[in-house]
C-alpha cells in the first residue's frame, strides 16, 4: 500500500486525480489537505468519503503546524501538490494570495516533506510558466528547456514555485517532479474558467463574455489524460525531471464558445466580447514527446468527444453547479471542520 497526499483535492483536477486513483489504485490510501477557499468543493468528494482508503483533512498548505502535524501522523510517501490559486483574472485583481499559496505553501510543503521523509514530491504546474507563443508561428512549442517568461501573476508565481522545487532537488536532495499541463477541461471544473462559463451562461441564456477577438488559442487537454500522466509520472518519474503534459488540441477561444453554443443549440447572438485581459498570452502550445517516448502516454480523448463529453456531465449534474451558482456551496465548505 502506498500512501499519497494529495493537496488541492477539493478543486477540479485533484478531485479528478482522487477518483482516477480510486478507480486504478484501489489498495492505496488517499489523504486529501484542501483549505476549502471558494475553488474548492466539499460536495464533489462526497462518494471519495465513502471509500475507507480515503481521508479528507481542511488546512491551509501555508500553514506549517497544520502541515507538519499531519505529516507526523500520517507519513505519506508521495505528496501530489495541486492545490493553488489557480485563475489569472483574481491574480491581475490581487497577486498577493497567489505569492502565498503557490510559492510560501509549496515551501512548507517540502519542508514537511524534508522532515518526514517523503519520497517523492509532485509539482502539479501550467504551461503557463513558459509565456505564450505568437499566433502565426504554429511551428512553435513549448519544450521542457523552453525558458521560463510568465505573464501573469499567477503564471509567475507557478514559475517561482516550480524554480523553488528544482532547488529542494539539488540543495536538499528532495526528490521531486514537474508536469506543466495546457489547459484542462472535463467534469468538476469551477464554472468562472472557460468551459464552464461558457456553459453555464448559455443554459441560462446569458451574454458569453469572449476577450478580445477571441483569437488566444489554448491547447485543450481533458483532465482524465492529464490524471493518467501524473498517475505514471509519480510511479515511474525519475526524481529532478519535468515533463510536459499536452492535449495537441488547439482551438482558439472564439471557436471553444461557438462549439459551445451549437452542441447546447443556442444563437452566436449570445456571444458578446469585451475589453481584453491585461498581458492577455496569445497562444499555448505543449510539446508532449517526453511523455509519449518516457512512458508511451498519449492523450486518448478527442477535444470533439471530449467536449460533447463535458457538456453532457454538466447538464446531468445542474444540482452540482446550481449549489456553486447560488453560493450554497460556501456554507457547506464552511460547516466542515478545519484540521
Ligand atoms: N485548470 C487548468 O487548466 C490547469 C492548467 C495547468 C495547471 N494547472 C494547475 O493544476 C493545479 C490544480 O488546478 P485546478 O484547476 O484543479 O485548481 P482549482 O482552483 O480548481 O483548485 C484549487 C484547490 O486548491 C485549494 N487551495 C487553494 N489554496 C489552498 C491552501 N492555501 N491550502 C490548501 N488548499 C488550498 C482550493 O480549495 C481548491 O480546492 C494548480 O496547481 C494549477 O496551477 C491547472
Amino acid at each position: 500500500m502506498t500512501k499519497l497526499l494529495i493537496t488541492g483535492g477539493a478543486g477540479f483536477i485533484g478531485s479528478n486525480f482522487i477518483y482516477y486513483q480510486l478507480k486504478h489504485h484501489p489498495q492505496d490510501r488517499l489523504i486529501c489537505l484542501d483549505q476549502l477557499t471558494y475553488a474548492g468543493n466539499i460536495q464533489t468528494l462526497r462518494a471519495a468519503m465513502k471509500q475507507p482508503q480515503f481521508r479528507f483533512v481542511k488546512g491551509d498548505i501555508a500553514q506549517r503546524e497544520t502541515v507538519f502535524s499531519l505529516f507526523a501522523e500520517e507519513k505519506p510517501d508521495i505528496v501530489i501538490h495541486f492545490a493553488a490559486e489557480s485563475h489569472v483574472d483574481r491574480s491581475i485583481a490581487d497577486p498577493g494570495i497567489f505569492l502565498r499559496t503557490n510559492v510560501l505553501g509549496t515551501q512548507v510543503l517540502m519542508d514537511a516533506c524534508l522532515r518526514y521523509g517523503v519520497l517523492r514530491f509532485h509539482q502539479v504546474s501550467t504551461d503557463e510558466v513558459y509565456g505564450d507563443l505568437p499566433l502565426e508561428r504554429t511551428d512553435l512549442s513549448f519544450v521542457e528547456t523552453t525558458p521560463l517568461c510568465p505573464s501573469s501573476p499567477y503564471s509567475a508565481s507557478k514559475a517561482a514555485a516550480d524554480l523553488l522545487v528544482g532547488a529542494y532537488g539539488r540543495t536538499y536532495g528532495l526528490k521531486t517532479t514537474i508536469s506543466r499541463c495546457s489547459n484542462n477541461y472535463g467534469p468538476y471544473q469551477f464554472p468562472e474558467k472557460l468551459i464552464p462559463l461558457m456553459i453555464t451562461k448559455a443554459l441560462s441564456n446569458e451574454p458569453l463574455p469572449v476577450y478580445g477577438t477571441g483569437k488566444n488559442v489554448r491547447d485543450w487537454l481533458h483532465v482524465e489524460d492529464h490524471c493518467a500522466a501524473i498517475d505514471l509520472i509519480i510511479r515511474h518519474g525519475k526524481p529532478g525531471e519535468i515533463y510536459n503534459v499536452g492535449g495537441k488540441q488547439e482551438v482558439s477561444n472564439l471557436d471553444v464558445v461557438k462549439t459551445i453554443l451549437q452542441l447546447l443549440q443556442k444563437p452566436e447572438s449570445l456571444i458578446s466580447f469585451v475589453a481584453d485581459r491585461p498581458g492577455h498570452d496569445l497562444r499555448y502550445a505543449i510539446n508532449p514527446a517526453k511523455m509519449e517516448n518516457m512512458f508511451g502516454w498519449q492523450p486518448q480523448i478527442s477535444f470533439s468527444d471530449g467536449l460533447r463529453q463535458t457538456i453532457a456531465w454538466y447538464l446531468e449534474h445542474q444540482q452540482w453547479l446550481d449549489h456553486i451558482v447560488s453560493n450554497r456551496y460556501r456554507a457547506e465548505n464552511d460547516a466542515v471542520p478545519k484540521a
